[in-house]
């Protein structure tokens, strides 16, 4: 297949690229530098220049393949402030694919994520996006984010192999600089490795690779409207995450009242108090996916977390 990857130069699209190299699919990257491109150049990838903002591009690119993954997402935006603005750009290039892929049949898959998908209970793939009232408090961005998802499985009905692939708030492994890295350089700043109440809230979790191999799959052979779960832990107790990242630091581990979260942890407080455990069960026996790498606590424990600082 020649598949258009957006974001193929990032943390998920960079392990999505040789899965889908390694079975004989030619990949497509949308690069908007130099140094994206070269990195996917390196990976064996063709590259596409443009940026996600770049409609008439996207389209064309979208029109020129046998099917689409779309990973990138303005971080840099939605993490200074603007995560509406991200949203909102993400809303527009995933409308883009949709009308560039309707009545072909061909694959689109984009990612979302579990985290408020069903909070305090273990969500499923059953469980709608944004539907729980509590997270309405996030703010239209993740409502933004949640209307694109349930936009995508609409495009089955409009003949596009739509599938959403929801990712659990940590996608770890060697490299990671997303929450679970935050969380270390918050504790390396800090002097404690810190939870918030009494730490028993849950994250699921999943391996990068393991999350790269279900991009394969959903890609080959989801059918139209899947709502996928990426999902390797189903809910680690935020306070044994606290543990390691204290043993391996050496640094006491506390409780931080949810008072005082917003000034501990910043920005990442929000996500950090959510209790928001999720199964794969039926991902699972939909396509055969099994997750064979480390779980969260195992990775974080192979010490590759704590060898530098990772800002
Ligand atoms: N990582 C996680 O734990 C996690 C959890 C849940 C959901 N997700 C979702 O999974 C998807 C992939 O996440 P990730 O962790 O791989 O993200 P990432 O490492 O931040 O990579 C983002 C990708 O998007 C590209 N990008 C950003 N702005 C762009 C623009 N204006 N034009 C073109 N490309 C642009 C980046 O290109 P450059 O290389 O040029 O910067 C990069 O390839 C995202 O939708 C994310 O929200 C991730």
């Amino acid at each position: 297949m020649r598949v258009f990857v957006t974001g193929a130069s990032g943390w998920i699209g960079s392990a999505v690229v040789p899965e889908l190299i390694g079975v004989g699919h030619q990949v497509i990257g949308l690069a908007r530098s130099d140094a994206s491109a070269a990195a996917l150049t390196a990976a064996g990838a063709k590259v596409h220049r443009g940026a996600l903002d770049d409609l008439d591009s996207l389209r064309d690119a979208a029109a020129a393949s046998d099917g689409v993954i779309h990973l990138a997402f303005k971080h840099d935006l939605a993490f200074s402030g603007d995560f509406q603005g991200a949203a909102d750009a993400d809303r527009r290039a995933v409308e883009t694919f949709g009308e560039a892929l309707a009545g072909s049949d061909r694959p689109f898959v984009i990612a979302s994520g579990t985290l408020g998908v069903a909070p305090g209970r273990v969500a499923t793939e059953q469980d709608g996006h944004g539907a729980n009232p509590a997270v309405a408090a996030w703010g239209g961005g993740p409502q933004t984010r949640w209307a694109t998802a349930e936009l995508v499985l609409s495009l089955a009905s409009r003949g596009v192999r739509s599938s959403v692939v929801r990712l659990p708030p940590t996608v770890h492994g060697d490299g990671d600089h997303g929450f679970v890295a935050t969380l270390i350089d918050i504790a390396r700043d800090k002097g404690v490795s810190g939870y918030i109440g009494d730490g028993s809230n849950r994250w699921p979790a999943v391996h990068r690779v393991d999350a790269a191999h279900l991009f394969r799959l959903a890609l080959e052979e989801a059918p139209a409207g899947s709502t996928l779960q990426g999902v390797g832990d189903e809910g680690v107790p935020i306070r044994y995450v606290a543990d390691v990242i204290g043993r391996h630091l050496d640094l006491p581990v506390v409780a931080v009242s949810p008072e005082d979260a917003g000034e501990h942890f910043k920005w990442l407080a929000g996500f950090l108090a959510a209790d928001s455990p999720a199964s794969s069960a039926l991902t699972r026996e939909l396509l055969g996916w099994q997750p064979a790498h480390p779980g969260l606590i195992d990775d974080l424990d192979q010490g590759h977390y704590f060898r530098k600082p990772s800002a």
